[in-house]
C-alpha cells in the first residue's frame, strides 16, 4: 500500500503548512512540493533556528527525507540557490534536495512581465507577490516554457531564450550560464524518482503550497495564483495517480488571513483585526506586507474540505487568540433571504451568520494534548471540527516545532 500523504492549507495560504510539516516529517522518507514557486514562504522554527523557505520542501530540518521539488513548480534559479546557500550555511546536506527534470524555470522577463500585468490592471491590481510566477505557468500552457530538462541542452536553451525574450535572450541566457552547474546536480528524472520511492514502500509527505482558496480554478478567481494548489494539483504536480493517496490533511489557521487582493468576507477591518495582526505576527514572509485579518470562515473551510477531500486537518495559531473576549466563526452567508455557499464570497450584499464562542486568558504554549485545553479553547476547537466536519490531528499552538498537541 501507498504511503503518500498531502498536507495542505484550505484558506488563503501562510495557514503554517511550514510549521506542521517540518513537525511531520520525520515520519517520512521524502518530502514533496508540487506547484508553485518562491510565491511562497514557509516558516520553520526550531529552537532558535527560524528561517523561510521558498521552494525547497519543509523537511529540510529533519534528518531523514529527501526533498523533492515535483515537475508541477516554477523556479527561478537565483532563488533557488541563494537558499540552498543559506541552507549549507546552517549546516544542511543540501545533496538531499532533488529537482524533477519536469520542473519549469522563470526568468527574469517573467518578473518583469507579472510587474507590467499588475501595473497595467491599475487599481484592478491582484497583489502578486511579483516573483514572476504567473507568467512561468502562462508559458508553461502557451508551450513555450523552459524546463529543468532543458537547461541540459545549450543550444535548445539559447533558441528558447532568443525566441522568448527577443534581443533579451542572449544576456538572459549570459547570466543563466554560470548558475547551471549549481542546479544540474539537483535535476532527476522526476516521474522515476517519485514512482521508484512509492514503489519501494518509501513513505511520501506531500506539501502544498498557497492555499485552497488561491487555487487557479477554484479559488477566489482571478484573484488566485497561476496553479491548482489543491490535492488534485498534488497529482498532476508530482505525476502520481489519486490511488497514490493515502490522506489529505488539511491546514487551518484557528482565524482566517489573506494577503494581496480579492474577497474575504470574514475579514476584520477593526480592532479586533489589528490585534490578531499583531498577535499573529501577520505579516508576509515573502513581501513582508500586512496580511488581512478576519475570524475563520466556516463556510470557506467547508467548500475546502470538498475540494481536497479532506480526511482530516490540523489547526494552527490557537495562541494567538488568547486574550480576546469574545471569538466569532462564520457559520453561513445570505444573500436576502436566501442561504448561499462560498461561490457567493465576492457578492456585493453578502451577509455573514456568526456564532459566537467565550474567549480565554491562558498561554497555550504548554499544552501538548488537545484534552488539556482551558475549557473556552477546548470548546473553540471543538466547534472548527465540528465545522470541517473531519477529525482534527493535531491543534499548534506556537511557532517552534514542540507546540503542538495532539489528539
Ligand atoms: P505557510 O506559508 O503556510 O508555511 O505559513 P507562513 O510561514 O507563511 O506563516 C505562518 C506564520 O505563523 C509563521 O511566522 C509561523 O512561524 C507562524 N506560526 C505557525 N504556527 C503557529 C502557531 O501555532 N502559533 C503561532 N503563534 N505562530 C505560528
Ligand atoms: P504560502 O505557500 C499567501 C497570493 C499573492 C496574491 C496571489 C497571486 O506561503 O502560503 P502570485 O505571486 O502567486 O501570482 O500572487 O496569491 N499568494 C500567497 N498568499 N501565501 C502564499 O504562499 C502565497 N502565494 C501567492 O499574495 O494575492
Ligand atoms: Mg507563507
Amino acid at each position: 500500500m501507498s504511503t503518500a500523504d498531502i498536507f495542505l492549507g484550505i484558506q488563503w495560504g501562510d495557514e503554517g503548512k511550514g510549521r506542521v510539516v517540518d513537525s511531520y516529517a520525520a515520519d517520512y522518507d521524502i518530502v514533496a512540493r508540487f506547484g508553485g514557486g518562491d510565491n511562497a514562504g514557509h516558516t520553520l522554527v526550531v529552537g532558535a533556528q527560524k528561517l523561510a523557505l521558498r521552494i525547497v520542501p519543509s523537511g529540510v530540518l529533519q534528518e531523514r527525507p529527501q526533498l523533492f521539488i515535483g515537475g508541477g513548480t516554477v523556479i527561478g534559479l537565483g532563488g533557488l540557490i541563494a537558499e540552498l546557500d543559506m541552507l549549507a550555511a546552517l549546516g544542511v546536506d543540501t545533496s538531499r534536495i532533488k529537482i524533477s527534470d519536469r520542473a519549469h524555470v522563470v526568468f527574469s522577463y517573467h518578473a518583469a512581465r507579472d510587474a507590467a500585468s499588475e501595473t497595467a490592471r491599475g487599481a484592478a491590481a491582484l497583489g502578486t507577490t511579483g516573483r514572476g510566477i504567473g507568467p512561468a505557468y502562462t508559458d508553461k500552457a502557451a508551450r513555450v516554457g523552459i524546463t529543468f530538462a532543458d537547461l541540459r541542452d545549450l543550444g535548445l536553451l539559447a533558441a528558447r531564450l532568443r525566441s522568448n525574450a527577443g534581443d533579451a535572450g542572449d544576456a538572459v541566457l549570459a547570466a543563466t550560464l554560470p548558475l547551471l552547474p549549481r542546479v544540474l546536480p539537483h535535476v532527476v528524472d522526476g516521474v522515476s524518482y517519485v514512482h521508484e520511492a512509492l514503489e519501494a514502500g518509501k513513505r511520501v509527505l506531500i506539501e502544498g503550497a498557497q492555499g485552497t482558496l488561491l487555487d487557479v480554478g477554484y479559488g477566489t478567481y482571478p484573484f488566485v495564483t497561476s496553479s491548482h494548489t489543491i490535492a488534485g494539483g498534488a497529482c498532476t504536480g508530482l505525476g502520481i495517480g489519486p490511488t497514490a493517496i493515502r490522506r489529505v490533511v488539511g491546514i487551518a489557521k484557528a482565524y482566517c488571513t489573506r494577503v494581496g487582493a480579492g474577497p474575504f468576507p470574514s475579514e476584520l477591518h477593526d480592532a479586533t483585526g489589528d490585534a490578531l495582526r499583531t498577535a499573529g505576527a501577520e505579516f508576509g514572509t515573502v513581501t513582508g506586507r500586512p496580511r488581512r485579518c478576519g475570524w475563520f470562515d466556516a463556510v470557506a473551510a467547508r467548500y475546502a474540505v470538498r475540494l481536497n477531500g479532506l480526511t482530516s486537518a490540523v489547526i494552527t495559531k490557537l495562541d494567538v487568540l488568547s486574550g480576546l473576549e469574545k471569538i466569532a466563526i462564520v457559520s453561513g452567508y445570505r444573500l436576502g433571504e436566501r442561504e448561499v455557499g462560498f461561490e457567493a464570497a465576492a457578492q456585493p450584499g453578502l451577509q455573514l451568520e456568526c456564532q459566537w464562542f467565550d474567549g480565554w486568558d491562558d498561554d497555550l504554549s504548554a499544552v501538548r494534548k488537545i484534552a488539556d485545553l482551558p475549557k473556552p479553547a477546548a470548546r473553540y476547537v471543538a466547534a472548527l471540527q465540528r465545522a470541517l466536519g473531519v477529525p482534527l490531528d493535531a491543534v499548534s499552538l506556537g511557532p517552534e516545532r514542540s507546540s503542538i498537541a495532539l489528539v
